[in-house]
């Protein structure tokens, strides 16, 4: 069983990741012009609304690989856009047996439109979106997580991954996309996951310019 070659979850993929890659120009002049005009980080999931920024294909299907491999049945997502990445999550937890991917998205229309893509999909059953900021909706995500997929602005990553530490099962995955960083100066998010300290296992994997993988081992304290 391989949903991501069911028609109705291919071909709208397929559909989705084109006209987000018709968008990259624009959402290049976008930033910049952002950047320039220099609004408080917080303003920014508004002034993109219109924009997918979604996981690239790779990170999309390496998403399914990790749901199948890992068994996983409750997978949280900390930016869900228009669905792309859930998507991926929940296509692999339907070829699991069961399953829901905890959405969250700050911008409402982005929030219904990802709703309606899922049930296009045919996945609208593994899927629950929650509208608002992240670090409220995802407080209390219902149970054991399995796979958390943080790709919501990365200056909260750290704030979001430690709300939901009491909630990973031991081996809980953590992908996190957008970890650009150089030797010379690593991002604060990844130097914070690999230390021992923190409680993960975690290296940079090479798929669209940096995504860091982690693997929650417990802390030693809790052995
Ligand atoms: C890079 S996009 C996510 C792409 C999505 N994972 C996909 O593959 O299609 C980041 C999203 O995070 C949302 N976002 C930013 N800050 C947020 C917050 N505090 N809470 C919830 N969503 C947030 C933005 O509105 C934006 O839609």
């Amino acid at each position: 069983m391989n949903s991501l070659a069911d028609p109705r979850v291919a071909d709208l993929l397929s559909h989705l990741h084109q006209e987000a890659d018709a968008q990259r120009r624009l959402i290049r002049e976008r930033v910049a012009s952002l950047a320039t005009e220099a609004p408080g980080p917080e303003a920014w999931p508004h002034h993109l609304k219109d924009f997918y920024l979604p996981v690239s294909r790779e990170q999309g299907r390496f998403l399914y690989q990790t749901v199948r491999a890992t068994g996983a049945r409750r997978v949280v997502e900390f930016g869900s856009s228009f669905g792309v990445s859930t998507i991926y999550l929940a296509a692999g937890l339907r070829d699991n047996g069961e399953g829901v991917v905890i959405g969250s998205e700050l911008v409402e229309e982005k929030a219904d439109k990802a709703r309606t893509n899922l049930v296009t999909a045919g996945l609208g059953d593994h899927v629950e979106i929650r509208t608002g900021d992240a670090r409220v909706t995802l407080n209390d995500p219902g149970g054991s997580v399995d796979l958390l997929l943080l790709d919501g602005g990365p200056g909260l990553y750290l704030e979001v991954l430690q709300m939901l530490v009491p909630h990973l099962r031991i081996g809980a995955v953590v992908v996190a996309d957008n970890i650009e960083e150089s030797v010379a100066d690593p991002h604060p998010y990844a130097r914070w996951v690999r230390d021992s300290e923190s409680g993960f296992v975690s290296n940079s994997i090479t798929l669209k310019g940096g995504t860091e993988y982690s693997v929650w081992v417990g802390k030693r304290d809790q052995d």
